[in-house]
């Protein structure tokens, strides 16, 4: 990569998230660069909430890619929002294991306590719900649920009310 293709890439991301993929470059061989994009996008959207179109090419620049390299795992992922949303990022699980232990009926919850349906953000910015997932892998926690990439097990309506309260 050329000092000035990093030097605009530098301006684009933090100083955090360049620390960040920085650390994950060091974890593979200099010519697997590639494999450090999740990381890196995972950084920047946990700063912004989701990804733009200049953050992705400057990930791209940073680990000298091709800007496709990088949209083509930013598009692949569930995890990854490419359009403006909310900063905390709700996942409920209506897969099989918690829709029989009352994954729907949280699911409710959450979206009467929001006054969002899937897919849409609060008018404040704060949550995003994101369109229903595939089984999150916690099934004997079912129901459950994931904010920010963090798993909450057993929920009931009241367990969901203090977590979205936490999260401001
Ligand atoms: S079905 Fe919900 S975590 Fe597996």
């Amino acid at each position: 990569m050329s000092e000035a293709t990093h030097r605009e890439a530098g301006a684009v991301l933090s100083q955090h998230v360049r620390a960040e993929i920085d650390r994950w470059v060091a974890k593979f061989p200099p010519e697997r660069k590639r494999s450090a994009v999740i990381a890196a996008l995972h950084a920047v959207q946990h700063e912004a909430g989701f990804l733009t179109q200049e953050s992705m090419d400057a990930v791209a620049a940073y680990l000298g890619l091709l800007p496709l390299h990088v949209y083509e795992v930013a598009s692949f992922y569930s995890m990854f929002e490419t359009q403006p949303c909310g900063r905390h990022h709700i996942s409920v699980c209506t897969n099989i294991s918690c829709m029989l232990c009352g994954g729907e009926e949280i699911l409710a919850h959450v979206e009467r306590r929001l006054g969002i349906r899937m897919g849409e953000s609060t008018p404040d910015g704060r949550f995003f719900l994101k369109k229903e997932e595939e089984c999150l892998a916690a099934c004997n926690g079912a129901p459950m649920m994931m904010v920010d990439h963090v798993y909450y097990e057993n929920l009931t309506p009241a367990t969901v009310d203090r977590i979205l309260d936490e999260h401001k």
